[in-house]
């Protein structure tokens, strides 16, 4: 059997051991280090914010951010229902109570529509949230014309979770900038990785500061060790942020050839019963994964598509599993928009296909021709 194609692996630009030869000449493997901070200044850069935070990881991010909008026991958190659940954990990380929002068809991210109803929900019932978490799920943005207006008439911070969207745009403008606070993550099977990390940006500058502090275990300028407020161990090592400026240096190749895998997809696999994952004419997505739906009317079912697959030493995977869904937050409200439960239509229909920037052209044709072969046999 062929080698094994997955899903979405690192791919390393070969400049990585460079940042971490450096710091093993100074021997600044950790804590922190030049990595980190030329990271940060990198990443802000790019994206066109003023304050970075590199940290352990892009969960770790969020509940920094909802810490710092004062998210308590018993508060309410909107998120967006469709997502990866290292979105919403933090929400009960500081026991408050997440609101989730159903997703709209055009991006499949939060709808407008639905956030309105929640908001209307939150008004009559003394139940504003503290803070909106928004997802650009697998690096498509969310459609913040309609969403941000909304959130500031009810003056709710937004944070925005781009950790699957990092070299994505909305209206010219890269995602991981429309929230009061956003992050990114590299994890692993992200676009760029740091084997795992995340960023928090910002252009509150005070934010960054006390969230900061937080992450470096609320540690106060003292000789000694002096703490007067709960802290975390949540910085990023001056190592992994070294794999992460190796990485970022190739992040736009990174997004054209995962472009380019899509469209190829898009291509040969015309006239099966699919759908792609939309891209908005307001949009550039980053193509972190390549996501279809398959028709209701198809008798291939995405549970088909993965087994066969696998059996060929393939990975592929189902779409996130809408939070309202799960076990642990089943207990907690969901908003809906036009189309009711459309992140779980999703979920039913929805696959990930092998999306990895450094597949072949060989590895491509053949996750191709067995998709053709699957969809020809029944
Ligand atoms: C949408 C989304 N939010 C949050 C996270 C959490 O990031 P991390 O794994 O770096 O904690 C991820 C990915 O892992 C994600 O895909």
């Amino acid at each position: 059997m062929q080698e094994r194609i997955y899903l979405s692996p690192p791919h390393m630009s070969g400049n990585e051991m460079k940042y971490i030869q450096e710091a093993f000449d100074s021997n600044w493997i950790a804590p922190l280090g030049t990595n980190v901070d030329k990271f940060e200044e990198e990443i802000c850069d790019y994206v066109g914010m003023e304050h970075g935070l590199a940290l352990s990881s892009g969960t770790a991010g969020i509940h920094l951010a909802l810490k710092y909008f004062g998210v308590g026991p018993g508060d309410y958190v909107f998120c967006s229902d469709l997502t990866f659940a290292g979105s919403c954990n933090p929400i009960l990380y500081q026991y408050a109570n997440p609101v989730f929002i159903d997703s709209e068809p055009e991006t499949w991210n939060m709808s407008p529509v639905a956030l309105e109803k929640a908001f209307e929900w939150a008004l009559k019932e003394d139940k504003m949230p503290k803070a909106i978490i928004i997802v650009d799920l697998y690096g498509q943005s969310a459609d913040y014309d309609q969403l941000l207006p909304l959130c500031r008439k009810y003056g709710v911070p937004v944070i925005e979770d781009a950790a699957e969207a990092l070299g994505a745009t909305y209206k010219g403008k890269k995602c991981g900038t429309f929230g009061d606070i956003n992050i990114f993550s590299f994890n692993g099977n992200k676009i760029i990785t740091t084997s795992g990390g995340g960023m928090i940006v910002s252009n509150d500058e005070a934010a960054i500061k006390k969230m900061r502090f937080w992450a470096t275990q609320s540690r106060e300028p003292e000789k000694h060790y002096e703490h007067k407020e709960i802290g975390y161990n949540y910085r990023m090592s001056n190592i992994c942020a070294g794999i992460g400026r190796g990485q970022l240096e190739v992040l736009e190749k990174r997004i054209e050839s995962k472009r380019k895998i899509r469209y190829l997809y898009e291509e040969k696999l015309k006239g099966l019963p699919i759908v792609f994952l939309p891209v908005t004419k307001d949009s550039s997505s980053n193509y972190w994964l390549t996501v279809v739906l398959i028709k209701k009317e198809s008798q291939v079912r995405p549970n088909d598509i993965i087994g066969f697959l696998e059996e060929n030493n393939i990975e592929s995977r189902p779409v996130w599993k809408p939070m309202s869904l799960q076990p642990i937050f089943k207990k907690y409200e969901c908003f809906k928009g036009f189309e009711a439960d459309l992140g779980e239509k999703v979920f039913e229909d929805g696959i990930c296909l092998p999306s990895g920037s450094d597949l072949s052209e060989a590895q491509i044709g053949l996750v191709i021709k067995l998709l053709l072969k699957l969809f020809k046999s029944i």
